[in-house]
């Protein structure tokens, strides 16, 4: 039997998602019965500009050419093994591949299937190299669904009804310049110096790890203040614990270099990684350099699908794909999103702040005339960012909304998209935001 969508119409399978899947789905509205490039298609026929790659993932673009050959070669051959039963060269190439790009001394992989796989195992080996347990993460950070990745998410959003996760984990502020209450916007760091105070006042100084996403997704695409994560390093490093950098969302190319990291000076300890690494094929990895990696000892970690063969090939040719131009071209086309998301904010009192680097931006949406938490800056506005998002869907452009208040337009497309695209996003944006402010 094939997989025949003929009959299949939109409502067919929204409701189908109704009675039979699990009722935490978060739809954007737009089912898909095929993508390509920048495009996705419903089972209507309408299609729709992509700005947010199934939550910044298909990097490479919908069904890469090179990336579903290379993963159809690998399925002609053998689907699984086990990788950690029966080594195969998938996995082999790949884990070498990733240590000549990833920063700094990282050498050996642990592969995975997801983002809050490669964050848990990345927890886990912290704690078996340091011998210590206590970890800290960022206030407004995500680092996934799980209940150890759950208990670092600094969110209570996605806590509630599901405590207690893991013990020993204590918060930091984030560095959130825009809604920053330690020093004004003017940025002195005294927000990662708040680590030393968090280090001496949540824990015992037996610290395994810091984890920290470079440049934060969910929490509202946060890009930290220059120096900010170097002196988090020296911190963490101070007390005896490692750095873990969550890349999952940051890595393969989309902030305009292949991770986020190479646009500060420091290396990772451990680098957790999924989303983008294989273009929508699940896989997720962490990395760290030999001295840490071999603290493991046999049978300390494992997963049966974790390095799947399929994934790992479509990995390897997404990677050859990024650094064919792909990484270029999202440094070059974010460089011209950022000057115009930077014209918005001046036209829009709505628009508080625009932010970001390559093809990770975003705006945040507020009410001009009221007062945000805590008293700084404006209030954020999530109904208009909802809003906002439902009239470019009707336009025909599906956008990202998120941040923590849930008021961050997120530009996350593929790292394909080229300007004329970008420019039909940009300027939907520009009219949604006109039509609703018009509307207020
Ligand atoms: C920074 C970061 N870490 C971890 C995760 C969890 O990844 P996954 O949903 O694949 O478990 C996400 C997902 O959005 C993420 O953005």
């Amino acid at each position: 039997m094939t997989f025949d969508t003929a009959d299949t119409d939109n409502r067919t399978v929204t409701s189908q998602y109704d009675e039979y899947v699990m009722p935490i789905w978060k739809s954007l509205n737009v089912p898909v019965e095929r993508a390509s490039d920048c495009t996705l298609e419903d089972f209507d026929g309408n299609t729709y500009l992509d700005l947010f790659s199934g939550i910044s993932v298909t990097n490479a673009g919908h069904n890469n050419s090179a990336v579903v050959e290379a993963a159809q070669d690998q399925l002609e051959e053998f689907v699984h093994g086990c990788s950690y039963v029966h080594p195969n060269a998938p996995v082999g190439e790949l884990a070498e591949r990733l240590a000549e790009i990833t920063p700094g001394d990282l050498q050996k992989t642990f592969f995975c299937n997801s983002g809050t796989e490669a964050v848990e195992g990345a927890v886990k080996l912290a704690r078996k190299h340091t011998g210590n347990t206590e970890v800290i993460a960022l206030e407004m950070a995500f680092h996934g669904r799980t209940l150890g990745s759950l208990a670092l998410t600094g969110n209570k959003a996605y806590k509630k009804d599901m405590a207690p996760t893991i013990n020993d984990v204590s918060h930091t502020p984030a560095p959130y310049a825009y809604r920053c209450r330690t020093c004004d916007g003017s940025c002195s760091n005294d927000c990662a110096d708040e680590l030393e105070h968090i280090i001496g006042t949540h824990t015992s100084d037996d610290i395994a790890a810091v984890v920290v996403e470079p440049i934060m997704g969910e929490g509202g695409i946060i890009v930290p203040p220059e120096g900010w994560l170097e002196r988090v390093s020296e911190i963490v490093h101070d007390h005896g614990g490692l750095l873990i950098l969550d890349e999952v969302q940051s890595g393969y190319g989309r902030t305009g270099e292949l991770f986020a990291t190479e646009h500060f000076d420091v290396e990772p300890d451990i680098m957790a990684q999924a989303k983008g690494i294989a273009n929508g094929m699940p896989l997720g990895a962490f990395t760290a350099p030999a001295d840490v990696a071999d603290s493991f000892e046999s049978g300390d970690h494992l997963s049966t699908f974790g390095g799947n063969p399929v994934a790992c090939a479509a990995a390897l040719a997404t990677i050859d794909e990024l650094q064919g131009g792909l990484v270029d071209n999202a440094r070059e086309q974010g460089e011209w999103l950022s000057s115009r998301l930077a014209d918005l904010e001046s036209s829009f009192d709505v628009v508080g702040d625009a932010r970001g680097l390559g093809l990770m931006q975003g705006i945040e949406l507020v009410d001009p005339d009221d007062t945000g938490p805590m008293g700084v800056a404006p209030a954020p506005d999530k109904k208009l960012a909802t809003a906002v998002a439902d009239r470019l869907r009707e336009a025909g452009v599906v956008i990202g909304v998120g941040g923590y208040y849930g008021n961050v337009m997120r530009f996350q497309p593929p790292l394909s998209i080229d300007r004329e695209q970008l420019e039909t996003g940009v300027d939907a944006l520009e009219e949604a935001l006109e039509a609703e402010v018009a509307d207020a």
